[in-house]
């Protein structure tokens, strides 16, 4: 994929199926002769199918396709009996992947996401005991175009199970194992299930072991009270290992009873792990095609979670579903809508409004050292050796972190100049600058969280100055250098948590800067202390004001001695000018 917003270039891999589907009739005989057995991928492996197949039952178009790296071989064809049965003749060993290219205005990203697999927790015997099942392997058991016909029977020996436990948060809500986050579905999906269970199996007794269910959506506290009247036992406690009596195969639960306080140990037929969800192994691939942000847990990052919640960081990008967070059905739905109505509006305007903080660049005072190009997250500027860089005007998201890292001045961001930065700063520092933090807040997250802070009416040293820029990219080294000069005591540059930059990675600049700011202001006999870096996020209106008091804390440590150290040591030196830098630079980049 390449281009932009309106402007999009996409080539589309149009996998062979070696079946027409104009000319298939389902009939199947093609799969009773196929000699290769392979596990079904959509009944997770709990049966088989053959090289020739239909996915799945509800398959559109409802015609076999052909899986290549399955068949015993096309080229010499190999075996052919799928070829010699089908009356059709809608076996085509010689059909080929297509590649397809189209010109699209907008994108909608909808790649889903994976479910958790839970065989690193040993604690509950899933790789190790056959009746330790996931919740996806339970619905296909239960479902009645699954492996069994919807007869429901557990692995190990194929008897209708009568005591069954659910396991909840799987690989959710544990930050061991990197998953901090509530998978959103499990709890509701759980106690979808017990009911289904008391429906078709009244006989059957059901126990989850939960930390707290979270019944927050519509009707979703009835079905919880009804899965409850039903007669499910809800364990307020999550096991700490699963057994197997090897010779019955029934398993052995252990778990604190955190409600009455005891432990228990219940001997259960069948365990389902209530598994959670994850990004999709593929999300980087897709992240890096279009220059998407993506969150710390790893789902893409939308552009504003209340202003923007569909759009992409990247115009004419949207996202729908379970890839930019775990959601339920409902909440898919609701933003594949929202997703579709956005990039309709888009399209049917016919013009875009860009955004207004752009960056421009002078091509007088462009030194053709590509650097801009190289720290761009969106791509948006295009720079060859020896020529002046080029910006798109249309893909640039204003994040300036072009404009702080030119050394010749030669970009201008539009409304965030560095004039303007500069005015601020000096007007800030003009009077009593030993009594004043100044402090750079991104747009996005620090400067909302100092909001925040407001909004919760949080106490925190009056000292505090904030300068707004878009990104904490924007943040220039002479911006902070120039802060020192006019006697700042403590600096500090704030933005969005490491992987949350508004800008894709923007804020990878922001660090670099800061580092080499701290190398710079030690050679000089500078506290590198005096220049703080934090990462504060719109919601934490408390971070900023514990940090607000620390840097007081902070400020009230810098003597005058120091600041007017600080002051003579950081004086610019006279900058050689003119082609001969440009070079160097080019030259070094190169
Ligand atoms: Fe906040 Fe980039 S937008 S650091």
């Amino acid at each position: 994929m390449s281009g932009y917003v309106g402007n999009f270039t996409v080539k589309i891999r149009k996998k062979a199926r070696y079946v027409d589907p104009t000319l298939c009739n389902a009939c199947g005989e093609c799969a009773k002769v196929c000699p290769v057995a392979k596990p079904d991928e959509f009944q997770i492996g709990l049966s088989s199918r053959r090289a020739i197949y239909i996915p799945f039952p509800q398959a559109v178009p409802s015609s076999y396709i052909l899986s290549m790296d399955d068949c015993l071989g096309n080229n010499p064809i190999a075996c052919g009996k799928c070829a010699e049965v089908c009356e059709k003749k809608a076996i085509d060993f010689d059909d080929r992947d297509e590649i397809i290219t189209r010109s699209v205005g907008a994108v909608v990203v909808a790649i889903g996401f994976d479910v958790y697999d839970p065989t690193e927790l040993d604690d509950y015997g899933y790789a190790r005991f056959d009746n330790v099942i996931t919740s996806m392997e339970f619905e296909r058991l239960i479902c009645a175009a699954g492996p069994t016909a919807g007869h429901f029977v557990r692995p190990s020996d194929r008897q209708h199970p009568k005591r069954i436990g659910f396991v909840q948060c799987v690989g959710s809500r544990n930050a061991k194992i990197g998953r901090p986050y509530c998978s959103n579905i499990c709890c509701m999906n759980t106690v979808k299930d017990t009911l289904l269970l008391a429906d078709h199996y009244p006989d059957v007794e059901t126990f989850v072991f939960y930390q707290d269910i979270r019944a927050f959506g519509k009707s979703f506290e009835e079905m919880f009270q009804r899965s409850k009247e039903a007669g499910t036992r809800y364990i307020r406690g999550l096991p700490g290992d699963i057994e197997e009596d090897p010779k019955t195969r029934n398993l052995f639960v252990t778990v604190e009873n955190t409600t009455a306080g005891k432990v228990e140990r219940h001997e259960l037929d069948l365990v389902v792990l209530s598994v959670g969800v994850q990004p999709p192994k593929d999300l980087g691939k897709i992240s890096r095609l279009m220059t998407l942000s993506k969150t710390s847990e790893g789902f893409f990052l939308e552009s504003h979670p209340k202003l923007k919640p569909v759009d992409a960081p990247t115009r004419g990008v949207f996202f729908a579903g379970g890839c930019e967070a775990p959601k339920d059905i409902k909440d898919t739905v609701c933003q594949a809508g929202a997703a579709a109505s956005r990039a309709g509006t888009l399209l049917n305007a016919g013009r875009i409004k860009i955004e207004a903080t752009t960056s421009h660049i002078d091509a007088e005072l462009c030194k053709k050292c590509g650097l801009c190009a190289a720290v761009c997250p969106f791509a948006a500027i295009t720079w060859k050796k020896g020529e002046v860089a080029v910006v798109t005007e249309a893909m640039c998201a204003g994040c300036g972190a072009c404009a702080a890292t030119c050394a010749f001045a030669a970009i201008t961001m539009r409304h965030f100049t560095d004039e303007q930065i500069f005015a601020q700063v000096r007007a800030i520092l003009a009077e009593d600058p030993q009594d004043k933090i100044l402090a750079f807040a991104c747009n996005w997250c620090s400067y909302a969280g100092a909001d925040m802070a407001g909004i919760s009416r949080l106490q925190y040293p009056a000292t505090n100055r904030v300068v707004r820029t878009m990104c904490s990219a924007r943040v220039s080294e002479e911006m902070v250098l120039e802060a020192f000069r006019c006697g700042a005591p403590v600096v500090l540059v704030s933005g969005c948590h490491y992987a949350d930059c508004h800008y894709i990675n923007a804020n990878r600049q922001t660090v670099k800067r800061v580092q080499r700011l701290w190398d710079r202001l030690e050679r000089a006999g500078i506290r590198p202390e005096r220049l703080q870096l934090e990462w504060i996020s719109a919601a934490e209106g408390q971070k900023f004001a514990k940090v607000m008091h620390r840097l007081e804390e902070l400020r009230e440590t810098v003597t005058s001695e120091e600041i007017e150290h600080a002051r003579k040591a950081l004086q610019p030196k006279p900058k050689k000018q003119g082609k001969e830098e440009g070079t160097k630079i080019a030259e070094a980049v190169a």
